[in-house]
């Protein structure tokens, strides 16, 4: 580590300032201290680290530490993402985890091919579709379907970690574990963020009795700073580590997953044994569409991201934002409806193709997308958006949806020394999941309420109704930008289904406003999904407020926490970029 140590001190050698950092930093700064406060130096100065052979961007030192750790060792992109998730479980649970799903898309620097991995959450097999309605048909209200058991799908966490491991790993797989073992045993310390949290969901927290103990224990939500230990995870992770993740999906684990989801007080849920051991990833090929004469590539059906950005992007590529500017309104009126039309199509024909048909080509198709985009021409917002008619070689007619996702997950962003370039977006949905925690010490996901709620509507079906086995509608967006078919960008963010328009804002940050991925990032946020603009507080996007509503869109301000973690390859070599909104940093040699 003294080498890395080296490097990214020269990468922040421009920076004088120095800073305290946070305590639950300072835990990992104990072990590589000067490389963590570097970090922490670049990020507060809204500059990017850069470096030379390999980086990792994710939300939380510990665990961009041990992804570090492996890189430094020569590992892969895939090694590092297993370690620095095994970790994220721990010290960012409420965000994502081994009861959890994600998405990964992987840029492999021999073939030159890249391939996502599904490792999404799948219904029971004994749910219907009115697993969320009442027994008059109504939808549930939101948090009482999402808190306890009903909520809960199989997780594909565990069983993406060892498919990505399968394909690119060059570590040992039981060395992946060793800082997530060491953290659980002897404690980690707790974030401001995580603490935040805690006391804000504390009552939901507080009804099961072991998330209970865990998050509140003698009643009292933990402290930033606090240090905590979970000694039921260590025992899970030491499993998974000599045995495999067949140890997850079977035996005393998968007994304990099964006997929390069917036993939960007030709200249980229908998985079984069988559903944990049928479970398998899926790979599938990515999807991509053209912006500037790049391919941005990501993740296909059950996810919405890349099908929903490609189309924002696919329809601004006749617009010049770059001579347009990031403080013209007219630049956001563009990008606010091309948002609305894309989110029209994603509530119609976007959710898990293996179930329903859907016109995945005919989405990002450059001649549907120029058509759609002569609706922008202006000069005022549209008055109403509809789906559009893309290629359908199929009769079927859906019905738009209404499903409802709020933020939180996290993303991994990752390059290693091969050149190979990993992008996650991993979760377990809401934050803190079902609020059920398993004995095995991990939160299990409520994933199933990114289904709608509603089968149908006015007699039509509606794509992302619940079906047992399916993977529900996901907005997670883990991208790579290509040109040339070589990576320019890895960029993911949580954020429910505003992530889509985090990550299509990087990208035209970065693309058409030449701006480095930090600032990119760190750009603040104006997001249109339904027709309401959504602006982000006390930043200067506040000053487009007053235009935009004189062009005709309601205004809303609000935060908007994203968690963006982004790096770009460039002739020079790597430079990385940290969300502010939250606690990551970047880590580069
Ligand atoms: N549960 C967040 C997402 O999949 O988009």
């Amino acid at each position: 580590m003294a080498h890395l140590h080296q490097k990214i001190l020269r990468a922040a050698s421009a920076i004088v300032i120095s800073i305290s950092l946070p305590a639950y930093a300072q835990q990992a700064a104990d072990a590589v201290a000067p490389e963590i406060t570097s970090a922490y130096e670049a990020k507060s100065q809204g500059m990017t680290v850069t470096s030379k052979n390999w980086m990792i961007s994710a939300a939380n030192p510990l665990a961009v530490q041990a992804g570090a750790k492996i890189l430094a060792a020569g590992g892969s992109a895939a090694d590092a993402m297993v370690a620095t998730q095994v970790v994220l479980g721990l010290v960012e649970p409420q965000s994502s985890g081994i009861g959890g799903g994600a998405f990964l898309v992987w840029y492999d620097s021999v073939s030159g091919n890249l391939t996502t991995i599904d490792g999404r959450e799948t219904a029971p097999m004994n749910v219907t579709p009115r697993l969320f309605q009442d027994e008059n048909g109504e939808p549930l209200k939101f948090f009482d379907a999402v808190v306890g058991g009903l909520s809960v799908g199989t997780p594909g966490t565990p069983a993406l970690m060892a498919k990505a491991h399968e394909l690119w790993g060059n570590t040992n797989w039981d060395q992946l574990f060793a800082d997530g073992i060491t953290l659980a045993d002897d404690g980690f310390v707790v974030s401001p963020r995580l603490a935040t949290l805690v006391a804000s969901d504390a009552e939901r927290l507080s009804r099961f009795q072991p998330t209970a103990d865990y998050f509140l224990p003698g009643g009292t939500p933990i402290a930033a700073g606090d240090t905590l230990k979970n000694p039921a995870y260590a025992e899970t992770l030491r499993q998974i580590a000599i045995d495999g993740v067949a140890s997850f999906y079977s035996g005393a684990t998968a007994e304990g997953i099964v006997d929390t989801v069917q036993n939960a007080p007030g709200n249980p849920g229908v998985l079984e044994m069988q559903d944990l051991a049928v479970y398998q990833v899926k790979i599938r090929d990515a999807v991509c569409a053209v912006y500037r004469a790049h391919d941005v590539c990501g993740m296909g059906p059950p996810s919405s991201g890349a099908l929903t950005v490609g189309q924002i992007l696919g329809m601004l590529d006749s617009y010049d934002l770059s001579g347009l500017g990031a403080e013209n309104p007219e630049a956001w009126r563009l990008i606010g409806d091309a948002s609305r039309l894309a989110f029209a199509d994603r509530g119609r024909y976007m959710a898990d193709s293996d179930y329903v048909p859907m016109p995945t080509k005919g989405l990002v198709d450059p001649s549907y997308l120029a058509e759609r985009a002569k609706l922008l021409a202006g000069p005022n917002a549209l008055e109403s958006v509809s789906a559009g008619t893309p290629t359908f070689d199929h009769a079927m007619l859906f019905a738009d949806d209404e499903s409802i996702e709020l933020p939180s997950t996290s993303h991994i962003s990752i390059v290693d020394a091969q050149g190979n370039a990993l992008s996650m977006t991993t979760t377990i949905e809401n934050g803190f999941g079902s609020r059920l925690m398993a004995p095995g010490g991990f939160l299990l996901n409520n994933e199933l309420t990114d289904f709608s709620f509603r089968s149908h509507r006015d007699g039509f079906a509606i794509a992302n109704r619940v079906e047992p086995g399916k993977r529900p509608r996901s907005s997670m967006s883990p991208t790579i930008v290509l040109k040339d078919g070589k990576p320019v960008l890895v960029v993911g963010s949580p954020g429910g289904s505003r992530i889509i328009g985090y990550v299509a804002k990087t990208i035209i940050g970065y693309m058409d406003w030449g701006l480095n991925i930090q600032s990119a990032i760190n750009l603040p946020h104006l997001v249109n999904r339904f027709g309401t603009y959504d602006v982000e507080n006390g930043t200067t996007a506040m000053a487009l407020e007053a235009p935009l509503q004189a062009f005709g869109f309601k205004t809303n301000a609000r935060s908007l926490t994203s968690g963006i973690h982004a790096i770009a390859i460039t002739s020079d070599g790597l430079e990385g970029g940290a969300d502010p909104r939250r606690e990551g940093i970047v880590l580069g040699e």
